[in-house]
Parts: C-alpha cells; sequence; structure tokens
C-alpha cells in the first residue's frame, strides 16, 4: 500500500474512532518570527523571510504527505504595507521566487493553490503570477494550498456582507434567508471545511484578523519556536497536541454527560 493511502486510512479511521491520533482536516499557519531569526543571526529581515521561506516549503510537503485536506499560511497580511519599503520589495519577491520554484512539483502533487486576500493592490508581475498559479491548479484535487496575501479576517468579511448585500437587494436573496453558511459562502475559503487548528510561531498568541470566520472553534497551539526554525518534527508535535484536545463546539463530551449523572 503506498505510504499516503495508508496514512490517509490511518487518518480516516482515528477520526472516527476520535483516538488522539486524529489529524486536523485544516490547518492554518501564522508564520511568525522571521524577524527575531534575523536578528538573532545578525542579518538583514529580508535573509529571515527567505529563512522562513524554506520552512514554508517543508510544511508544505509534510502536510501533503500526511494527506490533510486544506492548509492555510498567513504570508502578507493587509496591515504588512505599513512594513518599510524594502521589507515588502523582499517579501514581494519571495513570492515570485517561491511559485517559480515550487509550481510545477505543487501542479504535479495535484495541490490546488487559492489565493487569500485582494490580489488588487498587488504589483501586476505578482497579481499574475499568483493568478496563474489559481488557474493552473483549479482542477486538482488533492491538499488545498490557501496562502493568504494582501488578506484580512474583517476585510473578508466586508466583502462578504457587500455580495451578499447585492443579492438581497435584486431579489435574488431574502434577508430572513441569510445564514452561516451563507456567509461561508461568500468568503474565499468557500466550500472546504473551518479551520481545525491554528498554530502560530515566536510563542505570540494572538489572531492578528487572520480567517476571523474560519476559525470559530479551532483549536490554538502556540510554539516558542521562531518560524524559520520551525520543523517536521514541531510540526508533528502540534497535531499531536491538536489529537489529544477534546473537541466540544460549545456542547458536551459524553464523558461530561457521564459525570453529571454521578449524584
Ligand atoms: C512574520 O514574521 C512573517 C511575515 C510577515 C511574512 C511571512 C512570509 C514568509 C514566511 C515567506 C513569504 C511567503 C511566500 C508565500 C513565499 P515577522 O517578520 O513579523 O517576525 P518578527 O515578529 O520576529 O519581526
Amino acid at each position: 500500500m503506498k505510504v499516503k493511502t495508508a496514512l490517509n486510512l490511518l487518518r480516516k479511521n482515528a477520526s472516527e474512532t476520535k483516538t488522539p491520533e486524529r489529524l486536523p482536516r485544516h490547518v492554518a499557519i501564522i508564520m511568525d518570527g522571521n524577524g527575531r531569526w534575523a536578528k538573532k543571526h545578525k542579518m538583514s529581515v529580508s535573509k529571515g523571510h527567505r529563512q522562513g521561506t524554506e520552512t514554508l516549503r517543508e510544511i508544505i510537503r509534510h502536510t501533503d504527505d500526511l494527506g490533510i485536506e486544506a492548509l492555510s499560511l498567513y504570508a502578507f497580511s493587509t496591515e504588512n504595507w505599513n512594513r518599510s519599503e524594502d521589507e515588502v520589495a523582499a517579501l514581494m519577491q519571495l513570492i515570485l521566487d517561491f511559485f517559480a520554484s515550487e509550481i510545477d512539483e505543487l501542479d504535479a502533487k495535484n495541490v490546488r493553490i487559492l489565493i487569500l486576500g485582494d490580489k488588487g493592490r498587488l504589483p501586476e508581475k505578482q497579481r499574475e503570477t499568483l493568478l496563474e498559479a489559481e488557474r493552473r491548479t483549479q482542477n486538482n484535487t488533492g491538499l488545498r494550498l490557501n496562502i493568504a496575501i494582501n488578506y484580512g479576517g474583517r476585510a473578508e468579511l466586508v466583502k462578504a456582507a457587500q455580495e451578499i448585500a447585492v443579492l438581497v437587494r435584486n431579489g435574488t436573496l431574502r434577508a430572513e434567508s441569510i445564514t452561516e453558511e451563507t456567509l461561508a459562502d461568500h468568503l474565499y475559503t468557500r466550500g472546504q471545511p473551518d479551520v481545525d487548528l491554528l498554530i502560530r510561531t515566536s510563542g505570540e498568541m494572538r489572531l492578528s484578523n487572520f480567517l476571523l470566520y474560519q476559525n470559530a472553534y479551532a483549536e490554538f497551539v502556540f510554539p516558542e519556536t521562531l518560524w524559520p526554525d520551525f520543523t517536521v518534527a514541531e510540526y508533528d508535535k502540534a497535531l499531536g497536541a491538536y489529537g489529544k484536545r477534546d473537541r466540544r463546539f460549545g456542547g458536551r463530551t459524553a464523558d461530561d454527560e457521564t459525570e453529571m449523572e454521578a449524584p
């Protein structure tokens, strides 16, 4: 049996029996700490981001090998435009370099790429590269790789509200018929499961406007490691921690119910 098929089977069985080995369907990562890593190594911040891109490659590969359904990565927020011109330019260049070097392998591995965020404000070269990556992989059926670039969670919700308002105005949708699914259907991640596990490296414990709606019931793991030093082994540790979490979604587990019945 192929390793990937075996892992998929393990994942399926584990999620059905709620054993600690169960894997998340959707992992989101805030790749934090590139700047501090660069400072620690007396390097420029752009070197930190470049090193962070190496981690990104490994984590994408491992996520794909495990058969996880979706991976969302926060690469550039709407607030990141406020960084120095040099740093923004370095990040923009890294985006081009990343797709130039990875797109063939990702496509061959059946990965479907989706850019979360407003591509409109990006330089033309970056916009075209991202559109082409989406176009080229749109019929792929493997890992859903979401890369957030010029993304903001509140802006995403505002966009969804505006789209829904237009449907109500033109009579396609009644206001009373709007449901949670309606909203989810107007997010960049439409059709994908909610985030199950959110990882933010470098010890920071904030959501920073990332996938606000999709993270409603996510489990959070905050490793201390700076993103460029984050390893596949630490990723596995975070996945293991997730597997042991008791997810109740606001309800109670069977164990809770038993305890409550006791006199
Ligand atoms: C946060 O670290 C990280 C970012 C703002 C950018 C993350 C981008 C990459 C890892 C690579 C580029 C992405 C692609 C798709 C090629 P920070 O600089 O805020 O770290 P600090 O808090 O230590 O300063």
